[in-house]
């Protein structure tokens, strides 16, 4: 990727998220990425986040772009994209959840490369789950530079852009599911007598411990087995959790969240 210049338009927490995790990778240089964000304050953070990175408020007649991230709200997806195009951008890798691949191609017009991902924020630490399909014009090389991308910041999978509605209810949204999992815990813990503090503390440990536990790759059933003695104390807790429906209720939350992935696409 060396000498083409890539241009990640939004510099949010994805946006950064994404160049932090090239940068750090060495997938790309410093001098080579561009950042393309309107908030004056963010642009500052952004460059004193990354040295040698040029922070710009808009493309200049003058400015080179070869490849474009698209990492702006979904609604200016498609507007950012064209930009992209115009600029000069062949291939475009777009994060935007809901934005898709028809309505960028249709921004960005025939022979541009154009990827969709759907990633999530642990990109923010490295760990990301990132989903991801390609255009008519995209070729395997064009999809393998996009994995390079997400690559830099945590897992990706190739899927047909049909699941990636599926996959934002799932993974996309997921973070959000764990912590209200992890507030709820902390409240009970609260509840059951318990400082606070001390409760924060704790909860945040048994994630970061059962995370690691899971990421060795043993299915969560039988390490949830491993902590769950016939009759025990927590045989007792997860017969609560089952009797209040908790899988019923997670099935619902996702596919809920995938409607409104496809609502917020049409
Ligand atoms: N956060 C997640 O969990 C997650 C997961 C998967 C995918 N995504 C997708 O990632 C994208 C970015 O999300 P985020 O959480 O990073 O959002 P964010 O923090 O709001 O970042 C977007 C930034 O881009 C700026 N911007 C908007 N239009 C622009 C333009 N035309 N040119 C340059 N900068 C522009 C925004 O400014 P303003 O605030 O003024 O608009 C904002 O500072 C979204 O499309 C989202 O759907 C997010």
């Amino acid at each position: 990727m060396s000498q083409s210049i890539l241009v990640v338009i939004g510099g949010g927490n994805m946006g950064a998220a994404l160049v932090g995790g090239l940068l750090e990778s060495g997938a790309v240089a410093a001098p080579d990425v561009v950042v393309v964000e309107v908030v004056a304050a963010r642009r500052e953070v952004l460059g004193s986040m990354f040295p040698g990175v040029r922070v710009i408020d808009a493309f200049t007649p003058t400015d080179r772009c070869d490849a474009a991230i698209i990492a702006v709200k979904p609604p200016d997806a498609a507007v950012a994209a064209a930009v992209a195009v115009k600029a000069g951008a062949r291939r475009v890798l777009s994060i935007a959840a809901g934005v898709t691949i028809a309505t960028l191609e249709q921004a960005c017009g025939r022979g541009v490369a154009v990827v969709r991902a759907m990633p999530n924020t642990p990109a923010l630490v490295g760990a990301g789950a990132s989903a991801i399909a390609g255009g008519n014009d995209a070729t395997d090389v064009d999809i393998a530079w996009a994995e390079s991308i997400l690559g830099s910041v945590g897992i990706v999978v190739r899927v047909d852009e049909s699941q990636l509605d599926a996959i934002t209810g799932l993974t996309g949204s997921g973070p959000a599911y764990l912590f209200l999992v992890a507030e709820s815990l902390i409240d009970a813990g609260v509840n059951a007598g318990l400082s606070r503090d001390m409760v924060e503390d704790l909860v945040r440990q048994l994630f970061v411990g059962s995370s690691q536990l899971l990421a060795q790759g043993r299915p969560p059933s039988d390490l949830r087995a491993q902590v769950t003695s016939p009759n025990g104390t927590t045989a007792a807790g997860i017969a609560v959790l089952e009797a209040r429906a908790l899988r019923a209720a997670f099935d619902e939350a996702v596919s809920a969240a995938t409607r409104r992935s496809r609502e917020l696409g049409s």
